[in-house]
């Protein structure tokens, strides 16, 4: 398959191995991926040497973390069979691709990066004035572009990460994917198409070259796309000569913006392990129902008929996620009017919740109690991640004129 066709269907994305998996994961990302895996190719990947950036002085806690997080993936649903699951380090194509990309990586771009100064403010107790922390997005790069995904599932806070990446690819395109007689090649390459298709694909180009005219682009890709007598090479080339680029060695992929999610912590706040108000995944319902009994409410409501403002309440935050509209309707009478208990309030989202996490933690258990099977299914995704990472770094060996031997 050529570069934008793989591009087109591919979707990548890693998660740092922080140990169990709670609600606002399950919330803000896994249930996107499963929906995802079953609408293109996805490979996704435990991102243990991202951990090491800034986890470099305690890396004891790693191995755990990452079958923890395997686990939860597994039992929130990700499938063996739909999508790629594997590990960062054991596919070190990753480490050669980044590597190469470092040699032109103009050191501002990195600097610029906003999380760099951001988590090193943050993180004042650790020193992050290291190579490997400066050089973290340009990993996270090699990790998306050494499988040509055009898709790339996060939240906001790595959204300038992707923009890094588009910017890498471009300029390697640019460095690189220029033949001498470039030109000359492609328009060699439009005449295999025949003599209308040639003249519609310069028409499509002029309009978006000009013009700007994105829909032009769209359709001209997907009448290059649609040809069968091209090869592949010739394709790459009248992709990038739409484009006016070079040959597209690495396509440039998009941020799939995960909407934040609705999800909030057992005190309002965002749910996150440093704040201490999570629900993991595999809790146990005793675990559970007693967090939520004892969840914070609108101090307003001192005693049973003080009335309350859902407004003030992380309550209901939970009650905009899980409940109907009619229990919604019920809240907000109740709590106003003083007519309910904050308990009585708080019982749909225990069900709820336990009704969420009962499959959940069914699943967590098999594999829990089957830890040989759940390493197969990794061993399986690394060499299948493996298999797609050679090949790109085959061809962008040959770029840099390093394919040698
Ligand atoms: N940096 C991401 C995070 O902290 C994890 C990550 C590493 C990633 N490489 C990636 C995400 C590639 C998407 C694509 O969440
Ligand atoms: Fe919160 Fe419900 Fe109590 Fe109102 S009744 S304060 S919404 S828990």
């Amino acid at each position: 398959m050529n570069t934008v066709a793989i591009q087109h269907q591919r979707v990548l994305s890693g998660m740092r191995p922080t140990g169990r998996l709670h609600l606002g994961h399950y919330h803000g990302v896994l249930k996107n991926w499963v929906q995802l895996q079953h609408e293109y190719e996805c490979f996704l990947f435990v991102a243990d040497w991202h951990a090491l950036t800034t986890h470099y002085e305690d890396p004891s806690i790693i191995e755990q973390s990452v079958w923890d997080m395997v686990v939860d993936w597994l039992a929130a649903g990700i499938s063996p069979g739909s999508a790629k699951m594997f590990i960062q380090s054991k596919v070190p194509e990753h480490a050669e691709l980044y590597t190469l990309l470092s040699m032109i990586t103009p050191l501002s771009w990195l600097e610029r990066v906003p999380s760099y100064k951001d988590q090193q403010e943050k993180l004042k107790e650790k020193d992050l004035a290291t190579y490997g922390f400066l050089g973290y997005p340009l990993l996270q790069s090699a990790d998306i572009l050494i499988y040509k995904a055009g898709m790339v599932p996060v939240g906001e806070d790595q959204v300038a990460h992707v923009e890094l990446t588009r910017e890498v690819a471009r300029r390697f395109n640019h460095l690189y994917g220029r033949e001498p007689d470039f030109e000359e090649k492609a328009k060699q390459a439009a005449k295999k198409m025949g003599k209308k298709n040639a003249k519609m694909l310069f028409k499509y180009r002029k309009e978006y070259q000009e013009k700007g005219d994105v829909e032009a682009l769209k359709v001209a890709q997907a009448l290059l796309e649609s040809q069968q007598n091209i090869s592949i090479g010739d394709k790459e080339r009248l992709f990038g000569y739409l484009e006016g680029s070079g040959k597209i060695i690495l396509p440039e992929p998009q941020a799939l913006l995960t909407p934040a999610s609705k999800m909030p912590g057992l005190d309002g706040q965002k749910m996150s392990k440093s704040y201490n108000n999570t629900i993991a995944l595999r809790d146990d319902t005793d675990n559970v129902a007693t967090k939520l009994r004892t969840m914070p409410t609108d101090p307003a409501r001192v005693r049973r008929n003080d009335p309350g403002d859902p407004g003030k309440c992380p309550v209901w935050q939970f009650h905009r996620v899980y409940s109907s509209a009619d229990t919604c309707q019920w809240v907000q009478d109740g709590c106003k009017h003083a007519t309910i208990g904050c308990l009585e309030c708080k019982q749909p989202i225990i069900d709820a919740v336990l009704m969420e996490l009962k499959p959940i933690q069914d699943r967590a258990r098999e594999y829990e109690g089957d830890m040989s099977a759940v390493k197969a299914i990794i061993n399986e995704g690394n060499a299948a991640a493996r298999e797609v990472a050679r090949d790109t770094l085959e061809e962008v060996r040959k770029a840099m004129g390093i394919a040698y031997l």
